[in-house]
């Protein structure tokens, strides 16, 4: 096509789309990584057991008020339990690539010192029986449960938490460096930044700008810091940072739209794809914030060269678009999901994948995350229909192979999530994932989108 970035003609299974249609035959890159995504404190339960220590989000789960209808992470999907027949699902699925995190606390309780080697055995036996089902693993090292003894002593507004993060980034290097080929480092700063320190409705639950940007140059601080463990240590694996990145369109075409949507756009995307991938931050950010900001006096010389360590590949987490007005606030132009917060809109995802790949050259893509919330319920015949779910993601799926056809580097595809899990504040009405899970028992059921999603990557398409 004419917006084609560069071409792929000699990649002889990109079968070419129609633009903006999801039907007809859509052949994905041999190979291609289809997967399932989670989050250790998602999922895992298990809170008290084995060592691990107190994360922020025990903390916060467990403040009245904080969580839809109280509810904690300490059961969850009980995956920690029930891991041999969660990866037997992933098996039955067809996955290639499954991406969970580690939690921090379960390595290292207090967050520092020496690992806990039960912690550290129960993410050897995961991955261990990821390869033996023949499903890679790709590990998060950071996926927001920081360890509460951390907090207690600064928390992100420490940069001493960079350091501690570092450290036991390495302590996973070096227990499972051989084994696990593709390492992110912290999942979605920008969302620890924003309802962590901004909005205050996740972990730690503050509402205080001028520390969340602070958060901010040491969260950027820590990934880099780990990205030279992982070199330091000689593992042969790749790395990167794990962004969610949401394409900003001005509401109208007003000119003050138009200049509110770039800076808009600097604070959501550049702040951190600029730092890491370009080795500053951007122009319009830093003047935003001024000069006397937490953030811009932490920002130490050589502290820009840590962060923009070279990587080996970018995870981005597509959602939702934004619209920008001329007074910096967002209009919600199409319809929501369940997660008020997401407008359905495919093309934003062929839009912001596109961009990363004009704007930052042909680094290795994969999509860490992507999905829908839905109504979800077990009918009497024992099954889950969850239509807008395929939709959602037929629709989604085109969009990204649009992006391949058109140069994108994209080497695999996570969708948000594998299973029905903690989302959050929003505990657990919220459903997203291909398993339906009965909280009640813990029995899984595939949802109808499982079935459909096994037979994409048996097809290797749609
Ligand atoms: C992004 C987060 O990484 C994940 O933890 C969350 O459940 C999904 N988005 C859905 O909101």
């Amino acid at each position: 096509g004419s917006t084609a970035l560069s071409g792929c003609d000699d990649s002889p299974d990109t079968t070419p789309a129609t633009a903006g249609s999801a039907r007809g035959p859509l052949r994905f890159p041999s190979g291609f990584g289809w997967g399932a995504a989670t989050s250790a404190y998602q999922i895992e339960g298990a809170a008290k057991e084995d060592g691990r220590g107190e994360s922020i989000w025990d903390t916060f789960s467990h403040t009245p008020g904080r969580t839809r209808n109280g509810d904690t992470g300490d059961v969850a999907a009980d995956h920690y339990h029930r891991y041999a027949e969660d990866l037997d699902l992933m098996r039955d699925l067809g996955l290639r690539s499954y991406r969970f995190s580690v939690s921090w606390p379960r390595i290292q309780a207090d967050g520092s010192g020496r690992p806990n080697q039960r912690g550290l055995d129960f993410y050897r036996r995961l991955v261990d029986g990821l390869h033996e089902r023949g499903i890679a693993p790709m590990l998060t090292l950071f996926h927001w449960d920081l360890p509460q003894a951390l907090q207690d002593a600064g928390g992100w507004e420490n940069r001493d938490t960079a350091e501690r993060f570092a450290e036991y980034a390495d302590v996973m290097f070096h227990a499972l460096g051989d084994r696990v080929p593709v390492w992110l480092t912290i999942n979605e700063p920008k969302t620890v930044v924003q309802n962590g320190y901004l909005w205050g409705h996740h972990a730690p639950g503050r509402q205080d700008p001028d520390a969340a940007y602070l958060v901010a140059h040491h969260l950027q601080l820590a990934h880099g810091l780990a990205v030279r463990a992982l070199r330091a240590r000689g593992v042969d694996a790749r790395i990167g940072p794990a962004l969610n990145l949401h394409p900003c369109y001005p509401a109208d075409d007003t000119a003050e739209a138009a200049t509110a949507t770039r800076l808009h756009d600097g604070y959501e995307n550049r702040l951190y794809l600029d730092s890491i991938l370009k080795g500053a931050y951007p122009a319009d950010v830093l003047a935003d914030l001024g000069p006397d900001s937490r953030m811009v006096r932490a920002v130490r010389d050589g502290d820009l060269a840590v962060i923009a360590s070279p990587v080996d590949l970018l995870a981005v987490q597509y959602y939702t678009p934004l619209y920008v007005t001329g007074q910096g606030g967002t209009v919600t132009r199409w319809p929501t999901s369940e997660a008020e917060w997401q407008q359905i809109y495919p093309e934003g995802m062929y839009d912001i994948l596109t961009r990363v790949t004009r704007d930052y050259g042909r680094i290795p893509i994969t999509i860490t995350e992507n999905g829908l919330p839905c109504p979800d319920r077990l009918d009497a015949d024992g099954t889950v229909d969850d239509a807008g779910r395929i939709d959602f993601l037929r629709d989604h799926f085109a969009a990204a192979h649009r992006a391949i056809r058109d140069g994108v580097p994209l080497e695999s595809y996570h969708v948000w999530s594998l299973l029905d899990n903690f989302e959050w504040a929003e505990g657990y009405e919220q459903r997203w994932g291909l398993v339906y899970v009965d909280y009640p028992t813990q029995r899984r059921v595939l949802k109808r989108s499982a079935h459909w999603y096994r037979t994409v990557i048996r097809d290797n398409g749609l």
